[in-house]
């Protein structure tokens, strides 16, 4: 009987270096591909560019695989103790970094039926990290951008966005990321937030900044990244207007947008009641709700519900009730808002939310609750976390002792240590030299 060979990989930029251990495994028998879901993949890195299901085609197709099965953890052993190869073939490349104890762990288990890991010496001069990155500069097309927040939901326990309101937030969202043990860690995707674009053009969070400029900003974001966005869309507007924001939202591949129940001059919701602020009606925010659902024209983009109920202390049960009412309307997602210290109140919303038979993703925004983790968030049932303003808020104290530096000095050199250097900022942005 041919020996079992099982092999296993996410397999989203197939290169030299895939074909190179295939073909090593295929001299040793039959080949069992334990291709990674995008849940075990995006359990310690990003998201692949390809689906699950494209991967698989790929894969299947390649000279001496005869069978591809998922493996839905970044741990092998669960499909090694059903399939018991006689061999397991990988890349030497895992013996250092998060896949260590992944490795170790593919040895014990082996060990218990005399399986043997053969490991294969990495090729150079190709890597994942170079193609990465090529894609990157490819980009990306708005139909692609668009559908990641859903596969996103799919594959995360939650899912983590950053403000942003320039080209230049865009692409620390994009580009920043950070090697921890248990993985790459970076922002799943963007928030276009209605705050932050608006105090960025110095106007006031009240829907000034109108929704032709504030696509504008979207157009510099999207030029420079391939992330998913989630626009702040205020009130919706007029439920006629609404319909308009819609379709050009989903031509421009953003993935959702979140309206709030709120009607007449919307303030921001971080002010309470400090200042007069009018909550919709169940029933006009919902027609509002089914209006922009019916407008949309592709299958994948979102229309979020926020509830100000606790904002506006109208009490837990308003907000479960509007929860309720929205989602039946139509709602891919509600959004709960909270300006408390705590997050007990948004933990009681979950507790609660979690029951409703047609529950959909949930989205919370820590901006004055901002000691819970996301680890917290996540167990709540929390499956969006916005970081709505902190890339703005930090940037502003930055500017202003910059620039009283300047004044008190009558010279800049002092401020130097405080900035990046003129080197780097020159190297920043790719193509300016
Ligand atoms: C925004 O970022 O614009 C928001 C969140 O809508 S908040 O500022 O808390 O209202
Ligand atoms: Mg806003």
């Amino acid at each position: 009987m041919k020996s079992t060979v099982y092999v296993g990989m996410s397999a989203d930029l197939v290169h030299p270096g895939h074909l190179n251990i295939l073909k090593h495994a295929r001299e040793l028998g039959e080949v069992v591909v334990g291709l990674l879901t995008d849940e075990a993949i995006a359990s310690y890195k990003r998201l692949p560019f390809m689906t699950f299901d494209q991967r698989r085609e790929v894969v299947e197709n390649i000279k001496g695989v005869s069978r591809v099965v998922p493996q839905a953890t970044l741990d092998y052993v669960p499909n090694l103790e059903a399939l018991k190869p006689d061999y397991v073939v990988h890349g030497d490349d895992w013996k250092e970094g998060v896949q260590q104890k992944t490795r170790q762990l593919v040895i014990d288990a082996l060990a218990r039926w005399g399986g043997k890991l053969i490991e294969v010496p990495y090729t150079k001069g190709i890597s994942s990290t170079q193609l990465n990155k090529a894609m990157k500069e490819v980009g990306t097309t708005p139909e692609i951008r668009l559908k990641t927040l859903k596969r996103l939901l799919s594959a995360k326990p939650i899912v983590r966005l950053l403000d942003i309101h320039n080209g230049l937030s865009g692409l620390i969202v994009e580009n920043l990321s950070l090697n921890t043990p248990y993985g790459r860690r970076e922002f799943d995707g963007m928030w276009a937030s209605s705050l932050t674009d608006s105090t960025a053009k110095g106007k006031p969070d009240i829907e000034a900044v109108d929704v032709t400029s504030r696509i504008k900003t979207l157009n510099e974001v999207l030029e420079v990244t391939t992330k998913p966005i989630v626009y702040d869309g205020d009130t919706g507007g007029r439920p006629e207007h609404f319909v308009f924001t819609v379709k050009t939202l989903e031509r421009l591949g953003i993935s959702a947008v979140i309206i709030e129940d709120k009607v007449g001059l919307k303030k921001n919701s971080l002010l309470g009641t400090d200042v007069a602020q009018s909550q919709d009606t169940i029933e006009d925010f919902s027609s509002k709700i089914q209006i922009g659902k019916q407008s949309q024209v592709t299958y994948d983009f979102m229309i979020i519900a926020r509830i100000e109920s606790l904002i506006l202390n109208k009490g837990m049960d308003d907000a479960i009730a509007r929860a309720n009412a929205y989602l039946e309307a139509g709602a891919d997602g509600i959004m709960i808002h909270s300006r408390a210290k705590t997050p007990a109140e948004v933990f009681e919303f979950c507790q609660r939310y979690n029951l409703l038979e047609n529950r959909k993703p949930l989205v919370a925004v820590p901006s004055s609750y901002n000691t819970v983790t996301e680890e917290e968030l996540a167990g709540h049932g929390v499956n969006i976390v916005i970081y709505a303003n902190q890339l703005l808020r930090s940037a502003y104290p930055a500017m202003v002792n910059t620039a009283k530096s300047i004044l008190q000095n009558q010279r800049s050199s002092e401020a130097d240590n405080q900035m990046i250097p003129i080197k780097d900022i020159l190297n920043l942005i790719p193509g300016t030299k």
